[in-house]
Formats: C-alpha cells, sequence, structure tokens
C-alpha cells in the first residue's frame, strides 16, 4: 500500500502529465513547510511550466482544475500558491478512517511493500582478536534498525556480520599461547576470558622480540594452509572472543546471531580464485611484487594511479581480496538486489575501490546495488577518538554496564518510591535506549562528542524524553477505563488534534525514507516531533474531563499516539517501558 505522500504524488504527477504533455513529469510533493497553508505541497509545477515556456501559476490552475474534476480521495481544498506551487489539504473524513483502521487493527502503519527487495546488510563486523570496543558501537547499532526498518517493510534481509577473524594478528596470538603451553609461568595470562590483557601482553612480546614475531610470521601461514594444531588454538579464540560478541549483542537487544557470522576465514579456499578471475580479465598489474589493479578512476594526490592491491608479494591476501569474494557471494549466490555495509566512514575510499572493482571485472551482477553506509566516529569531550583517560580504547561491554549504572541512579533520585527491582528493570531499557538513541538521532556521517549528560537528559531529543512521553500517555490510558474497548476517533475539533492525527499518519512516510537512504536520525526527529505534538495536544484539548463523546475520541488519538511511538522506537531497536 502506498502512503500518504506516495499518492498524492502519483495522483498529482498524473494529472500535471495530463495538463502538460510531459510524460517525465513529477509533482514532487513533500510535507508543507508552511502547515497553516496547507498538509503537503507540490512542488513540481515549475519546472515544468519551464519546459514548456508557459506560466506556471496558470499550470498549477489547470492541474487544480483536472484534479477537482476527477475527484481524488484525500484531498479536500487545492490552491496555487508562491510562484506556482500547489498546497493540498487533506479531507478530514479520509484522515479519520485512515487512523481508525490502524487504530482497529484493520490495518498495518507500515504496509508490506509491493516490490520486496532481498537486502544483504554487513554490520557490527567487529575484528575478533579484541573484545568490541566503542568504535564498533554505530555500526551494530545503526545496522540493526536499518534490518528492523527493511523487514517491517517487507524486503528479505540477510544479515552479515564479517568478523574479521583471519588476519596477521593471529599469528601473534597462537604464537603467543604455544610458547605459554610450553613454559609453566604463573605470572603470564593464559586467561582468555580477558581477550584485551591477552592480546596486550602478546603484541608486548611482538614488538620485542624478533624471533617471536617471526614465528608469529610463520604461524599465520600455517594457520592459514590448514595446520590442525594452529587451527585448533586459533578456534579457542574465536569461540571466546565469539561469546563476547554474544554478550554484547544480547545486552544490547541487537539481532545479529551466530547463523549470521560471515566470517573472513569462509572466503580463505576461493581468494586464490578470485585473484585468477582479475588476471584472467586482464586487471592485474604486478607492483613491487604485489598484484594490483589500477582503475583509471583512482588518482592519488600526486596524480599518479591509487593501486588496490589483492595479493602482497608474500602470497598473502587483503581485506580487499576477502571483500571481492564475499560481494561475488552477495551477488552471484545470494543474488542480492542491494548490499548494504554498515561501516565506518574512515574506510569510504577502500569500499569506492572495491565496488567499483567488483563492478568492472562483473564480480557484481549490474543488479546489485552495492552501498557503503558510512558513519562518522564517536568523539570524547576533548573532540578526540573516544578513549579513556589513560588513552586507551574503551571496551563496549563497560560503556553500557556504565550507562545502565547511570541510569538506575537517575531513576532512584526521580522515583525513590519504586522497588529495586523495578528501578533495575527501568534502569537497563533506560541506559540502552540512551546509548542506542544517542548514536541513531545523530546524522551518521558525521562525528559526533559522546556526552553522557545530554543523552541521559529527559529534555531534548533523548531517549529518556521519549521513552518517559510514552509512559506518560501509557498513564493516561490506564486511568481511562474506555482505552480498552474499541473506541473511535470521531471528531477533530482543534487544530491540535488535527495536527497530531496528520503527523501519526505520515509515520509510513519517514520509516520509508529511512529504509531506502538509510538515515535512521529522521525516524528519530519524527518521534521527537510526534512528542512534541502530542504535548502540544494533551496541554490543549481537555481529556479525562471532556465530554463522552469528545473525551473517548481523544483517549482513541492519544492511545494510537502510543502505538505509533512503541512501534517507531521498536524499529530503532529501543524498547519502551509501561511505567517509569
Ligand atoms: N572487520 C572490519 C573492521 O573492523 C570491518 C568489516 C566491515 N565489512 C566488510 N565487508 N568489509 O574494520
Amino acid at each position: 500500500m502506498q502512503n500518504i505522500k506516495q499518492y498524492l504524488n502519483k495522483e498529482i504527477s498524473t494529472a500535471l502529465k495530463e495538463c502538460s504533455d510531459i510524460q517525465s513529469s513529477n509533482a514532487n510533493v513533500t510535507t508543507s513547510s508552511r502547515p497553516e497553508f496547507g498538509d503537503y505541497q507540490a512542488n513540481g509545477i515549475m519546472p515544468v511550466a519551464k519546459q514548456l515556456s508557459a506560466n506556471p501559476r496558470e499550470l498549477a490552475l489547470k492541474v487544480i482544475d483536472y484534479l477537482n474534476d476527477n475527484s481524488i480521495a484525500l484531498i479536500e481544498t487545492l490552491e496555487v500558491a508562491g510562484p506556482g506551487f500547489i498546497n493540498i489539504r487533506l479531507c478530514e473524513r479520509s484522515v479519520l478512517s485512515m487512523a481508525n483502521d490502524l487504530l482497529s487493527g484493520k490495518n498495518d502503519a507500515i504496509s508490506v511493500t509491493d516490490s520486496p527487495m532481498k537486502v544483504v546488510v554487513d554490520y557490527s563486523s567487529p575484528n575478533l582478536a579484541k573484545e568490541m570496543h566503542v568504535g564498533h558501537l554505530r555500526g551494530t547499532i545503526i545496522g540493526d534498525s536499518i534490518v528492523r526498518i527493511l523487514e517491517k517493510e517487507g524486503h528479505e534481509v540477510i544479515r552479515q556480520n564479517h568478523v574479521g577473524d583471519w588476519g596477521t594478528q593471529f599469528g601473534m596470538l597462537i604464537s603467543f599461547m604455544q610458547e605459554i603451553k610450553r613454559s609453566d609461568t604463573e605470572n603470564t595470562p593464559t586467561e582468555l576470558s580477558d581477550l584485551e590483557k591477552f592480546y596486550t601482553a602478546a603484541k608486548a612480546r611482538f614488538d620485542s622480540d624478533e624471533s617471536f614475531s617471526a614465528t608469529s610470521r610463520q604461524a599465520v601461514v600455517k594457520l592459514q594452509s590448514g595446520d590442525p594444531n594452529h587451527r585448533a588454538i586459533w578456534e579457542e579464540f574465536i569461540e571466546t572472543s565469539l561469546l563476547h560478541c554474544d554478550a554484547i549483542y544480547k545486552k544490547l537487544n541487537v539481532t545479529l546471531g551466530r547463523a549470521d557470522l560471515d566470517s573472513e576465514s569462509r572466503y580463505n579456499d576461493i581468494l586464490g580464485n578470485i585473484i585468477e578471475e582479475l588476471e584472467l580479465k586482464g586487471l592485474v598489474t604486478e607492483s613491487d611484487g604485489a598484484k594490483c589493479v589500477f582503475l583509471p578512476e583512482f588518482i592519488g594526490k600526486d596524480g599518479d594511479k591509487l593501486p588496490i592491491i589483492i595479493q602482497k608479494s608474500d602470497g598473502g591476501y587483503l581485506y580487499s581480496t576477502t571483500d571481492l569474494a564475499a560481494i561475488k557471494l552477495r551477488s552471484e549466490q545470494m543474488m542480492a538486489d542491494r548490499a548494504l555495509y554498515v561501516v565506518d566512514a574512515r574506510q569510504s575510499l577502500h569500499f569506492k575501490q572495491v565496488f567499483a572493482l567488483a563492478k568492472s571485472a562483473e564480480i557484481a551482477s549490474n543488479n546489485i546495488s552495492l552501498e557503503h553506509i558510512a558513519y562518522g566516529t564517536m568523539m570524547g569531550p576533548d573532540g578526540r577518538p573516544f578513549r579513556t583517560r589513560s588513552g586507551d580504547t574503551v571496551k563496549l561491554i563497560d560503556l553500557l554496564d556504565e550507562s545502565i549504572a547511570r541510569a538506575y541512579d537517575l531513576v532512584t533520585e526521580k522515583n525513590s518510591s519504586l522497588g529495586e527491582t523495578e528501578r533495575r528493570k527501568i534502569a537497563k531499557v533506560v541506559g540502552i535506549g540512551s546509548v542506542k538513541y544517542a548514536e541513531l538521532s545523530k546524522s551518521r556521517t558525521s562525528d559526533y562528542v559522546f556526552e553522557w549528560s545530554s543523552m541521559l537528559s529527559f529534555e531534548g531529543n533523548t531517549a529518556p524524553y521519549l521513552l518517559y512521553a510514552f509512559a506518560r500517555i501509557n498513564s493516561l490510558l490506564s486511568k481511562s477505563p474506555e482505552s480498552n474497548s474499541s473506541i473511535v476517533i470521531s471528531s477533530i475539533s482543534t487544530d491540535e488534534e488535527r495536527s497530531l492525527l496528520i503527523k501519526i499518519l505520515q509515520f509510513p512516510e519517514i520509516v520509508n525514507t529511512v529504509s531506502t537512504d538509510c538515515y535512521p536520525n529522521l525516524l528519530c526527529n519524527y518521534l521527537y516531533e510526534l512528542a512534541g505534538i502530542f504535548m502540544r495536544f494533551y496541554e490543549a484539548c481537555p481529556i479525562l474531563k471532556a465530554d463522552k463523546r469528545i473525551k473517548s475520541s481523544r483517549i482513541a488519538l492519544a492511545s494510537l499516539t502510543a502505538n505509533t511511538l512503541k512501534e517507531g522506537l521498536g524499529l530503532l531497536g529501543i524498547e519502551t517501558l509501561e511505567k517509569m
């Protein structure tokens, strides 16, 4: 089913085509920038008039006449404005009936798309030698919101957690483990449960001892050629590391499981074929013993072509090689229509090169759209990438626990009469919700400053504000027994009711924009605005004291608002609380 904007756009575009004879005409309908003049506006008349060298206001009038003659559902009035816009006011009856169909459960707010796609979403994708750190937070959360939204719209989503489990660092870890197993020093950290400590100790050894680093390099080769002993130790690391990831995903309520793993190691055996394929197509050049591809569109600062290295001089493969193999799988076997890569913006060049090479070498078919969903860096208050005081990376699990602890203090301060269990429960939802919302509500492409005080604030565009708004509506509904029966929104007697109702009906439009462009902050803005419009309605329109009919209509409206907030937060991966 189409949302209102799509419906209006289709109808008005048809009228514009009829009136102009230009088949490519697009009415370009948007939500109105001046709600006092209309709910939507069509901006597409002027460019068409220009093509015809006609007067845009006259063309707009023709379009309006055409639409009036064909009495289009949903539209109450149409008006020409400014140099040739059309202001559109929706008809109250249609709006009410749409809303009541949602309320009764006859229609879903987000209806299933007519053109479902198969979408691979590569997200989270940490490197496994270490525990997940704050740098993995944004990709994990943004990716998870995108998959929820795509699935809600009826697309087939294939989650891919492209974990780094095959790099040179594993040679170092394996050698260090072997060394520990041989000696019996008590002070060496054999416990893998603290991967971080283990990694640091191994790295120190690697940096300070040449023979150890040589052994480490041989260990990678042995691992990659299938030596069972090396493989067994490696598996131990991977399992421990994955257990850490599982714990994080569970705590974050992120929908990634073991079945979604798309480990780098999985591609080991086909990397050689990728090189061969590129060689056969005549794309490979040797440079200093390494195999490279030079594409004309990638030029460095000095004017020379930039290489895409696909095999090192020692025979080792690279990140790019694995990504080419993954693209082949996603395109040829999964036959995806879109492959989204929710990865740090600092990898932009990598993806530009790999995508371009995959397309030109026909590793990716023409049908697949390869998209880097880039996100900016999380900065500390000092404006540098977020780190601990001592300059170490912050473990993600520690950050999440701190957020829950801070939320617990906040809840205790606000509502000390609540029981301990209740407060713990609220703290978990608020703590995790706040971290997630803080990431999601910023435009993903920009860097942003991570700040406890603003993300845990009850004011502004934050999770606590929205969760609290939702809980408040629920408390209102719980005071009104009517809310349990099948009530309807029967009239819109004030501007506040009208704005709220129309805002609710615009929910699927926003969701659709996010599934196309992958900017979840637009959904956050929408929910924040919705909560604000609800508050204005709540202040201006008495509910519990109103006449019976109006009371039940307003309760129905409140209930629809609550449903929308809950569903919207759910699409962001954020849980709600009935009470707070
Ligand atoms: N493991 C990589 C990293 O931590 C991210 C992988 C992203 N996905 C991909 N297909 N390259 O930087």
